[in-house]
């Protein structure tokens, strides 16, 4: 019998004695041999939509720390642009898109995906699959349709736009919401069959949410798009990241992901004691500790293990890792949690 891979095992329910580990933003800038591909690619949305390097970056971080999941090489804005929007992603300042200010701006959206664009997408999940090493599980992704929609309705990083559109005119809103939730079911749907084994759901801005806002654009949204996805895929876990559910976590439970992802800034052990003992965490050491090295992060490390120890357990950031992180601090942790 082929052992199941880490990632799957732990998906399932499983508490194995020492975490999977993968890091959110793996692939990346404080990788050499990201930025020469990056290089070569021109742009990062070029380097998004060849499938033949973004698989090549993919692969990167597994090469180099034997992680136990590749996640896609993608980004969450890639389906506003498939669905029609303009997006360009501006040297050290990030992403910018023309504006779907209001419900009048809906109809500049397409109705369904550019298949030129998600296309390629789909062949580097194909692409990675096909090379991954055997114990070493695919995630695919997508953008929580609120953190989505601030990108959407303000054109870059601020999220009052969005968050007067859902206050001023919230049917308007959740037209914009459904649009995504069809849309990230559909992107979803087409990465497994491509070949991705899990996939995460990223609620970047979940924190954003005052707790009367967050059941209807958090737990809503992403709720539909499980069903959707589970429709189709009954046994392919979802993992949700709403990042900053702080007082809110305990409606998580409401969600049914199979598993959550957590942010630094929570306490695991109150999380487990919040949502019960069976529902697999993802989480949560400070991307700074993993910059800092030494004493700080091998105590930051222990202190992650020893309070996810009640259940189950992926071991991850509680955030991307950052451009300006050494490689050997990442080989540091990745001995560390695995008890090398
Ligand atoms: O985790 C991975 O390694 C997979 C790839 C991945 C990227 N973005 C690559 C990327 C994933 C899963 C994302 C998710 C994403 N993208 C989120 C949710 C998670 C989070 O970080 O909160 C968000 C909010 C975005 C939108 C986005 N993409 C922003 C705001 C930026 C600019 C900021 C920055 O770090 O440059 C990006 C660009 C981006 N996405 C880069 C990468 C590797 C940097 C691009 C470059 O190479 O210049």
């Amino acid at each position: 019998m082929i052992a199941e891979k880490p990632l799957l095992a732990v998906l399932g329910g499983a508490t194995l004695k020492r975490p999977p580990v993968w890091f959110m933003r793996q692939a990346g800038r404080y990788l050499p041999e990201y930025r020469s591909i990056r290089a070569q690619a021109g742009s990062f949305l070029n380097l998004c939509y060849n499938p033949e390097l973004a698989a090549e970056v993919t692969l990167q971080p597994i090469e180099r720390f034997h992680f136990d999941a590749a996640i896609l090489f993608a980004d969450i804005l890639l389906v506003p642009h498939a669905l029609g929007q303009d997006l360009s992603f501006v040297e050290n300042e990030g992403p910018r898109l023309t504006p779907i200010a209001n419900v009048g701006d809906l109809s500049r959206l397409r109705n369904g995906l550019d298949q030129d664009r998600v296309g390629r997408v789909y062949e580097t999940v194909k692409l990675v699959r096909e090379r991954l090493p055997a114990d070493v599980a695919l995630i695919g992704f997508c953008g929580a349709p609120w953190t989505v929609a601030t990108y959407m309705v303000s054109g870059g990083k601020d999220r009052s736009a969005a968050l007067l559109w859902a206050l001023r005119d919230p049917d308007g809103f959740a037209k914009l919401i459904d649009r995504l939730v069809s849309a990230s079911v559909d992107y979803l749907c087409h990465q497994i069959d491509a070949g991705a084994e899990a996939v995460q759901i990223f609620d970047s801005w979940a924190g954003e949410l005052s707790p009367a806002l967050f059941s209807r654009w958090c737990i809503e949204p992403v709720k539909a798009i499980m069903k959707g996805v589970k429709a189709r895929h009954p046994l392919v876990p979802v993992i949700a990241f709403p990042r900053g559910a702080g007082s809110k976590t305990s409606i998580l439970s409401e969600l049914g992901a199979d598993a959550i992802g957590i942010d630094t800034a929570e306490d695991p052990v109150a999380v487990r004691s919040l949502l019960g003992k069976t529902v697999p965490l993802q989480g949560n050491l400070d991307p700074l500790a993993l910059i800092a090295g030494g004493r700080t992060l091998d105590d930051a490390i222990a202190h992650v293990l020893s309070a996810m120890s009640g259940g189950p357990h992926i071991f991850n950031l509680g955030h991307g890792i950052r451009p300006d992180t050494p490689i050997e601090h990442v080989e540091q942790a990745v001995r560390r949690i695995r008890g090398d």
